[in-house]
């Protein structure tokens, strides 16, 4: 056979074998086999040097395109290669965008928080800051100098928890007043929101549960501020046609001391189960600041006067949201929570 045939012969099974190629390897193993050191071409290359001295440059010439050809066809195929490996991956990676999403359970506030948030956010529109006292308090700021003198027998109002060395969980935020006081002097306008602690259990009673303070200092304050502060608060908080109504009772701090009422904004005052058919709901306490508190505080009470109130934010979250048991709120069972978001 001529080396011009064995060429020809050479040429038309590389172009066989480069159709049949379909992976790296397959086409790696081409490349060695025509291209490589010891691939046909190189043989060809050597028995060059047999050819007789006329033919010389036409072989090589032959032999060179050949080479080019070859190295032509593998380029070729190197990129389809990886172009079918690109798509390959493009199929493998695809992503469906018709399947549902995933969705992340989103957290949300618990009912007091709400109702917490709401009541400082009507007192914080009237002007009013927030102070926040220790829970762990000692006697005299929860007892003694909001007038309740050791062995009076008004302690015996609230059932406290008390710890060594004076000490005790707050029964009332009413401490607060003294610390604001002790740091602050009038004009005062605060809130003190917190938790608080009694010996106490049942449907509506919880032995920890959260009260809202309220403190207003300054000269000529009166119980009129109390019922008009009272009302606006009511009224954003429940219902625009709610009324409050004072009624007299007794808190050692403050004096005169009131309890006050709403009228029922479930019956607009006619009557019914949430009202106890009497029309008024009873929501919190307050009265003018007792003027020995204000002393006790390094504030005269000839120049000037205060109104207080408490508020129980487990009591008004019941009211609001028609909570029948106390013990709901503190369960954290999600069912019931879950309503609130
Ligand atoms: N501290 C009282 C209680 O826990 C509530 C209260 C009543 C707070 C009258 C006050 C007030 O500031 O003036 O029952």
């Amino acid at each position: 056979m001529s080396m011009e045939q064995m060429i020809r012969s050479l040429r038309e099974q590389m172009e066989q074998r480069i159709s049949k190629i379909d992976s790296r390897e397959t086409l790696s193993a081409f490349w060695q086999d025509y291209l490589g050191k010891k691939g046909s071409i190189a043989d060809l290359m050597k028995g060059l040097g047999s050819v007789s001295k006329e033919e010389r440059p036409a072989m090589g010439k032959v032999i060179n395109e050949f080479k080019v050809q070859t190295e032509e066809r593998y380029k070729a195929m190197s990129e389809k290669l990886e172009q079918l490996e690109i798509q390959a991956r493009n199929r493998r990676e695809a992503v469906d965008i018709t399947l549902p999403g995933k969705k992340q359970p989103m957290g949300g506030l618990h009912p007091l928080t709400l109702v917490k948030n709401e009541i400082i956010g009507v007192f914080a529109g009237m002007g009013f800051e927030v102070f926040e006292g220790p829970e762990i308090e000692d006697d005299d700021h929860n007892f003694t100098r909001l007038n309740v003198p050791k062995d009076h027998p008004s302690r015996d109002m609230q059932d406290t928890f008390y710890l060594p060395d004076d000490l005790l969980l707050r029964t009332q935020t009413s401490g607060g007043q003294i610390r604001v006081m002790d740091q602050q002097k009038p004009p005062i306008k605060v809130l003190v929101p917190g938790r608080v602690f009694r010996s106490d259990s049942d449907a509506t009673h919880s032995p920890m549960f959260h009260q809202m303070e309220g403190l207003v200092v300054d000269k000529g304050i009166t119980l009129c501020d109390l019922q008009g502060l009272l009302d606006k608060f009511v009224q954003q908080l429940f219902d625009a046609n709610v009324r409050t109504r004072l009624r007299p009772s007794y808190f050692p701090f403050t004096e005169p001391s009131v309890e006050v009422d709403v009228s029922c904004f479930e019956c607009a005052g006619k009557g019914c189960a949430l009202c106890k058919h009497t029309g008024w709901i009873e929501v919190l306490g307050g009265g003018v600041v007792h003027p020995k508190v204000l002393e006790n505080c390094g504030i005269d009470p000839s120049v000037y006067s205060g109104i207080a109130f408490g508020i129980g934010i487990e009591r008004i979250a019941m009211l609001k949201y028609g909570i029948n048991n106390i013990g709901l709120l503190f369960e954290n069972d999600l069912r019931f929570l879950k309503q609130f978001q």
